[in-house]
């Protein structure tokens, strides 16, 4: 538990074995970042590691990172991380805290209400039908682009909605995967280096700033037109606080709309992609599902109302999503506390890993299993409170969770409605370090299954 006690001896978190003068913990950091990761476990709750000289406290168990998240949450800001974001998603709710966190988040949510994700659905059903269909037996597919491409359309079709938006659409496709890959690294590497005239600041540059400026003529035709519409962008131009009446200026809704697509595209992708692999390794899992899909949806496309009857996809979702988590966010002390006994100055940078906790031989049975039934009512061995967080916790908690759980079930669903996915033989897929590790590659070969 983290307590406000600056007085007192000053406890120091253990470090993490392989520091360098200078580089700190750079060379694990760099050659192997997951398993470094992984392995702060072995040595404490709080393990202190220098990224150069930059320390970050690592918080390796469920209680001291329920504690920072949720209980003790208003002593903590979002940490450099998302500072070095800001510049370049303004002030969406992903990079702010504090205050102005708290009211945009308020005024976000209702669009992420139960209702509305029914309506998305509709649109997330029509989007994974059409990748489905667009397959064709024995002709080998990049399950990573695939993917990719279906969050984006998600994600895009849900902010925009009519022809009016087509071309919005269009650039979402086009800039936001360069946005994001180079994301990454601008939030690692010095602010100084964002301004060198390299292709790859250029590129980012560009694609971002195409991004505003297709998002602001969207905003300005919305405002100009008296048309209703069911999407993120008018409910967000249209929400009133309703603590201070306040609204949101077309800027901020600008930004809002850039931080979702931001949080809202890799992650789903990412999980979708790897829900493929564990089943395509694991064809009693695979079975198990097409036999519930067949049971719910038959040859028919996919319906919300079907979303709700599909618990062992629920589960191989559970389960791939415990495996293949996000690696690391930052939060920054905003006051001198105590935490499990270790003192934390004023501006240090705290750190928590869902994958690595996930992977914690402590916390889950044979963790590095692909176990879906893991998950089923009464299970023993099954997950404890604080253990899973896939979606954070507390007032940062991820506002698209239910979308994302809607989005991917769909797609599931609807691909396994019509094919298996086998895996191309000859094709080791290694895990990319990222936001969320990724697959290197996924090749897989659609076979017809009716
Ligand atoms: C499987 C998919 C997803 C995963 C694993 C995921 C994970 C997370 C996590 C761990 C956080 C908390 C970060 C922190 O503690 O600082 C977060 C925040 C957030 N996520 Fe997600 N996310 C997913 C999908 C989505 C989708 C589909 C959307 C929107 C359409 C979305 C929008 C957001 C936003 C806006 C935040 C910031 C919330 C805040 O700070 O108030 N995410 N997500």
């Amino acid at each position: 538990m983290a307590r406000a006690e600056p007085s007192g001896p000053v406890v120091h978190a253990p470090v993490a074995p392989g520091r360098l003068p200078l580089l700190g913990h750079a060379l694990p950091l760099w050659r192997q970042p997951i398993a470094f990761l992984e392995s702060l476990r072995e040595h404490g709750e709080i393990v202190r590691l220098d990224i150069g000289t930059w320390p970050v406290h690592v918080l390796t168990s469920p209680e001291h990172v329920h504690a920072v998240l949720v209980q003790q949450a208003p002593q903590f800001g979002r940490g450099r991380i998302f500072d070095r974001l800001r510049p370049m998603f303004g002030n969406g709710i992903v990079t702010t805290d504090g205050e102005f966190h708290r009211k945009q988040r308020r005024m976000i949510q209702p669009a992420f209400h139960r209702n509305h994700i029914t309506e998305y659905a509709e649109v997330m059903c029509r989007t994974a039908e059409e990748m489905s269909t667009s397959w064709t037996a024995g002709r080998e597919i990049s399950m990573v682009t695939e993917a990719r491409r279906y969050a984006l359309s998600s994600v895009a079709e849900m902010i925009f909605s009519g022809d009016l938006s087509r071309p919005a659409i269009a650039e979402v496709h086009r800039s936001l995967p360069i946005v994001l890959e180079g994301m990454l690294l601008r939030a690692v590497m010095p602010k100084s280096l964002d301004r060198l005239p390299i292709p790859l600041n250029r590129r980012f540059d560009a694609a971002a700033a195409r991004l505003r400026r297709i998002i602001d003529q969207v905003i300005a035709q919305y405002g100009a037109e008296e048309v209703e519409r069911h999407d993120l962008l008018s409910l967000l131009l249209s929400s009133v606080d309703a603590e201070t009446g306040s609204t949101m200026d077309p800027e901020q809704v600008r930004d809002e709309v850039i931080a979702i697509m931001f949080a809202g595209t890799e992650t789903s992708a990412t999980t979708l992609a790897w829900i493929f692999h564990e089943l395509g390794r694991h064809p009693e899992v695979e079975e198990r599902l097409h036999a519930e899909v067949d049971a719910v949806v038959g040859t028919r496309p996919v319906r919300p109302a079907d979303l709700s009857r599909l618990p062992y996809a629920n589960r191989v979702f559970q389960e791939a999503l415990r495996l293949h988590s996000p690696l690391l966010f930052t939060r920054q002390a905003l006051k001198p506390l105590t935490l499990g006994g270790v003192s934390i100055p004023a501006g240090a940078e705290l750190a928590y890993s869902p994958y690595a906790l996930h992977r914690d031989p402590a916390l889950f049975r044979d963790p590095t299993v692909f176990d879906p039934d893991r998950w089923a009512q009464g299970a023993s061995g099954g997950p404890r409170d604080h253990r899973y967080i896939p979606f954070g916790a507390g007032q940062h908690k991820c506002i698209g969770d239910s979308f994302a759980v809607a989005e991917i079930l769909t797609a599931v669903a609807s691909v396994a409605s019509q094919w298996q996915l086998v895996p191309a033989p000859g094709v080791t897929v290694r895990e990319l370090p990222a936001g969320m590790p990724q697959p290197s590659e996924l090749p897989m070969i659609p076979v017809s299954r009716h």
